[in-house]
Order: C-alpha cells, then sequence, then structure tokens
C-alpha cells in the first residue's frame, strides 16, 4: 500500500508476441527480477492465450499474476475462436484486459461490449483491466473529456460497487501507445482524476477512492517515477516494455528509479 491507500499494480501485455519458449523465458525471468518489489508493487503479466498454461505453472505461487489480454462474455458455446472467462480461470489467471484500445479499434469492440465483457470477468472472479483512452484527433479537438466520460459510463455499466473494488481502470491516451509519445505526468493526472470523479458520481466517494487507476502508453523505465509520482496514478500497463525482463523489472522498481 502507499500513501495514495492503494496497492500500485504494474502489468505487462505481452500483445500479439512470443512463442511458447519464448514466453516461458520471460515469464522466468520476470519472476526473479520482480521479487525485491513484491511486497509493494502487484505485478501482472499477460501473455497471449498459447501461454498461459505454461506460464501459469512457472509463476504459480510466485508474487507475479497472471493475466489474460482479452475473454468473451459467454462462459461457453458456438463462438469460434474465442475464449470464456471460465476458461482463463481454470487455467490460473486473475486477472483479463479488456477494451484494449487495439481491440476497439482493430476488431470493433464497443462500450456495450467491453462492459458485457467485463461483467462476464467479474461474475467468474478474474480483475478486469478496463482500457479507456481517446486518439489524437479527439485530444486536438479538446473532446479528450467527452470521450473518456462516454467510454467510463459505458464500459462499466451495470457493474456494482462491490465489483468494481475487484476492477482496475487503464487510462491509455490512443496516441501514446506503441509510439513513443507517453501523456506527461500532467496530462495523465488531469484524466486520471476525471475518471476519479466519474467513479465517484458512479460509486461514491469511498469507493472511489479504492480504484486503482493504471495509466499506459509508451511507459518506461525512464518515465515511470515521474508518472507514479502523481496522485491519481496507481500502476501501469506496459506493452513494449515489459517484452524484455530487465526494462520491465526496472518499470516495477520505479521507486528505486526516482530517488
Ligand atoms: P506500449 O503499449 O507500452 O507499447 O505503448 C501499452 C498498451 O497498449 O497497453
Amino acid at each position: 500500500m502507499n500513501s495514495k491507500g492503494r496497492k500500485p499494480i504494474i502489468a505487462g501485455n505481452w500483445k500479439m508476441n512470443k512463442t511458447l519458449e519464448e514466453a516461458k523465458k520471460l515469464a522466468i525471468e520476470v519472476k526473479n527480477n520482480t521479487l525485491a518489489r513484491a511486497p509493494e508493487v502487484e505485478v501482472v503479466i499477460c501473455p497471449p492465450f498459447t501461454a498461459l498454461t505454461e506460464v501459469a505453472s512457472i509463476i504459480k505461487g510466485s508474487h507475479v499474476k497472471l493475466g489474460a489480454q482479452n475473454c468473451h462474455w459467454k462462459d461457453s458455446g458456438a463462438f469460434t475462436g474465442e475464449i470464456s472467462p471460465i476458461m482463463l480461470k481454470d487455467v490460473g489467471c486473475e486477472y483479463v484486459i479488456v477494451g484494449h484500445s487495439e481491440r476497439r479499434q482493430y476488431f470493433g469492440e464497443t462500450d456495450e461490449i467491453v462492459s458485457m465483457k467485463a461483467k462476464a470477468a467479474l461474475a467468474h472472479g478474474l480483475s478486469p483491466i478496463v482500457c479507456v483512452g481517446e486518439h489524437l484527433e479527439h485530444r486536438e479537438k479538446g473532446m479528450t473529456k467527452d470521450i473518456i466520460r462516454g467510454q467510463v459510463i459505458g464500459s462499466l455499466r451495470g457493474i456494482e460497487a462491490e465489483e468494481i473494488l475487484r476492477a482496475v481502470v487503464a487510462y491509455e491516451p490512443v496516441w501514446a501507445i506503441g509510439t513513443g509519445k507517453t501523456a506527461t505526468p500532467e496530462q495523465a493526472q488531469e484524466v486520471h482524476a476525471f475518471v476519479r470523479n466519474l467513479l465517484i458520481d458512479l460509486y461514491g466517494l469511498e469507493v472511489a477512492l479504492k480504484v486503482r487507476i493504471q495509466y499506459g502508453g509508451s511507459v518506461k523505465p525512464a518515465n515511470i517515477a515521474a508518472l507514479m509520482s502523481e496522485v491519481d496514478i496507481d500502476g501501469a500497463l506496459v506493452g513494449g516494455a515489459s517484452l524484455e525482463a530487465i526494462q520491465f523489472a526496472e518499470i516495477v522498481s520505479y521507486e528505486a528509479k526516482g530517488k
């Protein structure tokens, strides 16, 4: 727990990367290199589906938690190519990313779909990492808050107060993902505070203050400490820099770097 009263959470989103052997190697390295920070920081890795089972056995009993990158909202059935929350729970996942901007952009996921996925994940004991974020054109037109408001309210629709405590919200400005352009800590904090206020409206102050809000978008060892020093930034969802264990471990150790 930090001074904000929330346990920081750093999650690695491996996206569509790593063969099975590569994933196993990376999981072992992440486990070994992040151990020192285990009491203060929650560490999550989200490999591709094909590596979940093997990675689960590598990190079993350790401080590293397992997450998936997507799920369907139904328990089972005729949905060719899809994976259900029950299956994810079965192989040892505790987290699942829902509504990542790449899912929204390339696979047509709407806020309604994202909320169904988040609800389904919660119903099966998984913690959804619910992603929101504006595109560059929205920011340039001064529409960031309108977009974020719509996404937060739409993606969390139907989620009760006791459920939101198990969820994580990730603010990922789309223009910062994989581009090397991080939002400044001030830009990120402004949106995080806005998201926190939306959570207050939806769930009340006491609950909203307990919900963790991650930042994502070109997080690197060099910028994590400044981001984490902001009052409403409770962790990071890391893409590119999570594919290499030493960089990811440096991000997890952000306090050591910041001092
Ligand atoms: P990035 O990706 O760190 O490579 O920008 C972040 C994400 O998409 O979660």
